[in-house]
C-alpha cells in the first residue's frame, strides 16, 4: 500500500558545521597535502606587543578575574569605540562595556538573558518567543536561542536582497513575540555591510516591541572597499536602547586565540547580564585583557592586516573572475561561492577534498532549510581566506583546478 503521508523532513543538524565537514570528509583520502580554507581563523601576524605585554603582566593569572573585566580594559573599549565610531556622546566605560571571553560566548549568553527580562516585562499573549536570525547565519546565534527557549526562526537572505534579510519580513506579528535579532555586518559567510539606514530600521522595528538589537560587529575592522561598516552605537545615536554591539580582537588583531572581546550599549541589559555572568560566564584572564588594552591602542597592525586582506581579493577578483557568481565582498574574509554546476556545496567540497586535498564547508551547513523546505545554501561553499598571500593563491589555484 502507498504510504498515504509523506515522510516527515530530517531534523534539522545542529551541530557545529566543522564537526559535520570532518565526518562528511573521513571516509576520504585527501588526493594532495591537505590545504584548509575551512576555518574562519586569521592566520595574518599577530601584533608584535602580544609576548611583552603578557610577560609584564603574569601576576594577573594569580588573581581571578572579575566578571565585567578590568577598567582598564572597558575604557580601552569605550575609547575604541569613540574614535572608530562617529558616536553622538562617548560611551560609558563602567555602565556600558562588559569584557566578553570572545564575541561567541556573548552572543550566546546574551539570549539567555534576554529571554528572561522578556518574560519578566512583555506579554507574549500565549505565542512563542522568538529570535531572529539571518539565514544562513553564525551557529552561536541559534543555538543561544534555543537555549533561551525561544523559537529560531530564520530570515532568508539572497543575491537579491543584498544578502541581508529583508526587512518586510519583520512583521508586527512576528515582532509581537521576537525577544532579540541577531545581525552581523560584514556578515559571516556572505561579507554584505549593513548601510547606517538598515540597522536604524532593525532597530526601530526591536524598539517599538521591546526586543534587543545583537548586533555582531566582529568584522567591522575586514571590510575591502572605501566603505566602512557602520556599527549599532553611532546608529542608536545618544539613546543606546536596545543596541548591543558585539566586537573582538579575534578579527581586527588576528587573536582568536586570545579569547578576548567585549559587548558594549545598553546599560538597563547590561546591569542584568553582568549579574548573569558572575554565576554563569567565563571570565578573562587580567593579562589577556591587558593584550586587549594595547590591541585596542593601536591601529598599524589593523591597517596592515586588511591591506593584505585586501591584497588577496584583489587576488580573487583576478582569478575567479565572476565564476561561481563570485563577486567581491563588502567585507570579511570569506568568498561564498554557487557551485550548483559541480552539484552543490557537499559534492563540491567532496571532490576539492579528494582531488587537490583542499577543505572548505559546504554551503548548508551554515543554514536551515526556509519554509520552502530546502536549504537555500545548499548549492554554496565557503572558503575563507586566512592564510598568507601565497597559500591563498594556492587556495584559489586548488579550487579552479578541482571544479573546472
Ligand atoms: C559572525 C561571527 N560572529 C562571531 C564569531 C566569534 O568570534 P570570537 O568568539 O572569536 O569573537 C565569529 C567567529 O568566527 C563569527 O564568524
Amino acid at each position: 500500500m502507498p504510504h498515504a503521508v509523506p515522510p516527515a523532513a530530517p531534523a534539522e543538524d545542529r551541530r557545529s558545521p566543522f564537526v559535520r565537514l570532518a565526518e562528511l570528509l573521513a571516509p576520504v583520502a585527501p588526493g594532495r597535502a591537505p590545504l584548509s580554507a575551512a576555518v574562519g581563523e586569521p592566520q595574518h601576524a599577530m601584533p608584535p606587543f602580544v609576548g611583552d605585554v603578557l610577560a609584564r603582566s603574569l601576576a594577573g593569572f594569580g588573581r581571578y578575574p572579575r566578571a565585567e573585566g578590568t577598567k582598564a580594559f572597558r575604557a580601552a573599549a569605550a575609547g575604541w569605540l569613540s574614535r572608530r565610531y562617529a558616536l553622538a556622546r562617548p560611551v560609558d566605560a563602567e555602565r556600558e562595556v562588559l569584557v566578553l571571553n570572545g564575541s561567541r560566548e556573548g552572543l550566546f549568553s546574551a539570549a539567555i538573558v534576554a529571554r528572561r527580562l522578556a518574560d519578566a516585562r512583555r506579554d507574549f499573549g500565549g505565542r512563542r518567543p522568538a529570535m531572529l536570525l539571518p539565514n544562513p547565519f553564525y551557529a552561536a546565534y541559534a543555538a543561544g536561542a534555543e537555549a533561551a527557549g525561544c523559537e529560531a526562526v530564520i530570515l532568508p537572505t539572497t543575491m537579491d536582497s543584498g544578502w541581508l534579510p529583508d526587512l518586510a519580513a519583520l512583521t508586527p506579528e512576528l515582532m509581537a513575540r521576537t525577544v532579540a535579532i541577531f545581525i552581523a555586518s560584514p556578515a559571516n559567510p556572505q561579507g554584505a555591510i549593513a548601510s547606517p539606514a538598515y540597522l536604524a530600521e532593525l532597530l526601530r522595528a526591536c524598539r517599538a516591541h521591546g526586543a534587543y538589537l545583537f548586533s555582531d560587529e566582529c568584522y567591522s575592522e575586514v571590510y575591502l572597499g572605501a566603505e566602512k561598516p557602520a556599527g549599532i552605537l553611532e546608529v542608536a545615536g545618544n539613546d543606546v536602547t536596545g543596541a548591543l554591539a558585539f566586537n573582538s580582537l579575534s578579527k581586527r588583531s588576528s587573536l582568536p586565540g586570545l579569547r578576548c572581546g567585549f559587548v558594549a550599549g545598553d546599560a538597563d541589559f547590561l546591569k542584568a547580564f553582568l549579574a548573569f555572568r558572575w554565576v554563569a560566564a567565563p571570565q578573562v584572564p587580567e593579562p589577556l585583557q591587558e593584550v586587549g588594552v594595547a590591541a585596542l591602542a593601536d591601529e598599524a597592525h589593523v591597517i596592515a592586516s586588511r591591506d593584505l586582506y585586501k591584497a588577496k581579493f584583489d587576488l580573487a577578483d583576478r582569478m575567479l573572475d565572476g565564476r561561481f557568481s563570485y563577486k567581491r565582498p563588502g567585507g570579511g574574509f570569506f568568498l561564498w561561492l554557487d557551485v550548483s554546476a559541480a552539484g552543490g556545496g557537499e559534492a563540491a567540497a567532496l571532490k576539492l577534498w579528494r582531488d587537490e586535498g583542499l577543505r572548505v564547508v559546504p554551503g548548508g551547513y551554515l543554514a536551515r532549510r526556509d519554509l520552502t523546505g530546502a536549504n537555500p545554501c545548499d548549492a554554496y561553499v565557503r572558503v575563507a581566506l586566512v592564510q598568507d598571500l601565497a597559500a591563498c593563491e594556492e587556495v584559489l589555484a586548488r579550487l579552479l583546478a578541482g571544479l573546472a
